[in-house]
């Protein structure tokens, strides 16, 4: 009997020893859950002169900051320098439940497409951030892909090179994203891409490339959902915004776009194959000599099919007819478009009356605006006329 008892008493003070050890390295977890820390990429050999190669130093700090076990990990790239950076990939998942990625320096992309390390295929992007939930890239500098002799490359000869001109900035695989302030320019390709990512947040850019770029559309949305971009100056020699298939409640807003070709969902359905876009709203954006304002771009196949639109208090002026243009396929109309108080006129309004008189006379007539294949309504001002829309009136 007596036997029993220690050692049912022994057991109960190990089990309480227990208890206490494991308590104390809890709480030290939570404490260190708490904590936040700054890696600079200074401390981890880069040198920021605009000629030495700072990638390992940057994966370096990556790593450090990627798996900071704690509230915050800040990955600080500070003013004053110029880093070149070769390809390189930023990717998670992380330990740390946010990263910060402050970028108040330059980063710079080798000049000459010669020099770009394309070992492994890795040339499609410069600067990747891949599979993080809780990102935030924020700061004063400028990341500068010196795409100008991609841009020029002559591409009868250099036809490879072409088809791989790299993109810039991609997000893909992520989550709880926030990117602030920083300026984008002259990426041999798209400026950014957000792809297959989720809760993404792009405010106060600014995004440059010449207006004659081939294909550097400002920012690209692919396969992402729940995507709000405001308050960007985007000037470049394609799309200022895309939205590509498999995109969902996407929100762009106070835009300033031009150069460019406007605003964009698409092309879609180039393969044929069932892609959809759905609840993009597009508000409260200014077009300066682009090629066009808004457009849905499709290929023509059966594959593609638009509802649902609606075009409301859209106005200013154009040098290009058609104003308006809704071509639409004959197997599949587009249906429930809306129109609302739209209001182009021409640069020239007394040539656009001249014009008017002419119409019939002239086989050389451009119409204002032209219309296929279109179910719907119109209401409000309708400068030009869409003759295949239902007027409320
Ligand atoms: C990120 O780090 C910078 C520089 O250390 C700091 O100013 C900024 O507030 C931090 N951002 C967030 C979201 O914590
Ligand atoms: C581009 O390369 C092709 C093939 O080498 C050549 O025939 C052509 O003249 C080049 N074009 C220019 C503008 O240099
Ligand atoms: C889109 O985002 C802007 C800026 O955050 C906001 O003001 C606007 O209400 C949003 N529009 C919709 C339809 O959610």
């Amino acid at each position: 009997m007596a036997k029993s008892v220690m050692f049912l008493t022994f057991l109960l003070s190990l089990t309480l020893f227990n208890t206490f050890q494991l308590a104390q390295s809890y709480s030290s977890i939570i404490s260190r859950r708490y904590d936040r820390k700054t890696f600079n990429v200074l401390d981890y050999g880069a040198i920021g002169d605009g000629s030495f190669d700072d990638s390992k130093a940057f994966k370096d700090a990556w790593k450090k900051t990627c798996n900071f076990f704690g509230a915050q990990a800040t990955m600080e790239i500070p003013q004053g320098y110029t880093f070149l950076l070769q390809p390189i990939e930023f990717h998670g998942p992380c330990v740390s439940k946010k990263i910060n990625f402050s970028i108040n320096g330059n980063l710079i992309a080798p000049a000459s497409p010669d020099e770009w390390d394309c070992k492994n295929d890795h040339c499609h992007q410069w600067i990747e951030f891949a599979h993080i939930d809780g990102l935030y890239i924020d700061g004063h500098g400028t990341l500068d892909g010196q795409g100008t002799q991609w841009w020029s490359l002559n591409c009868t000869k250099y036809k490879k090179a072409c088809l791989k001109r790299p993109r810039g900035v991609i997000i893909s695989h992520s989550s709880n994203v926030h990117i602030s302030n920083i300026m984008v320019k002259d990426s041999p390709n798209f400026q950014m891409s957000l792809e297959d990512s989720k809760w993404v947040t792009v405010k106060q850019l600014t995004i440059t490339a010449d207006g004659d770029s081939p294909n550097t559309d400002g920012i690209h949305i692919q396969r992402s959902q729940n995507v709000i971009v405001y308050n960007s100056n985007i000037r470049t020699g394609d799309d200022c915004v895309s939205i590509g298939d498999g995109s969902k409640f996407i929100n762009i807003s106070r835009i300033s776009c031009g150069p460019g070709h406007g605003i964009s969902i698409g092309s879609l359905g180039r393969h044929g194959t069932k892609e959809t876009v759905e609840d993009v709203v597009v508000q409260d954006c200014t077009f300066r000599k682009t090629t066009n304002g808004v457009r849905i771009k499709t290929w023509q196949t059966k594959a593609v099919e638009i509802k649902n639109v609606m075009y409301n208090n859209i106005y200013g002026t154009s040098i290009k007819k058609p104003f308006v243009q809704l071509l639409c396929s004959k197997s599949f109309p587009c249906r429930d478009i809306f129109m609302n108080d739209i209001n182009i006129r021409d640069e020239n309004e007394e040539e656009e009356e001249e014009e008017e008189k002419k119409y019939h006379k002239s086989h050389h007539y451009h119409p204002y605006a032209e219309c296929i294949n279109v179910k719907g309504m119109s209401n409000g001002v309708m400068k030009p006329k869409l003759a295949c829309l239902k007027s409320f009136a």
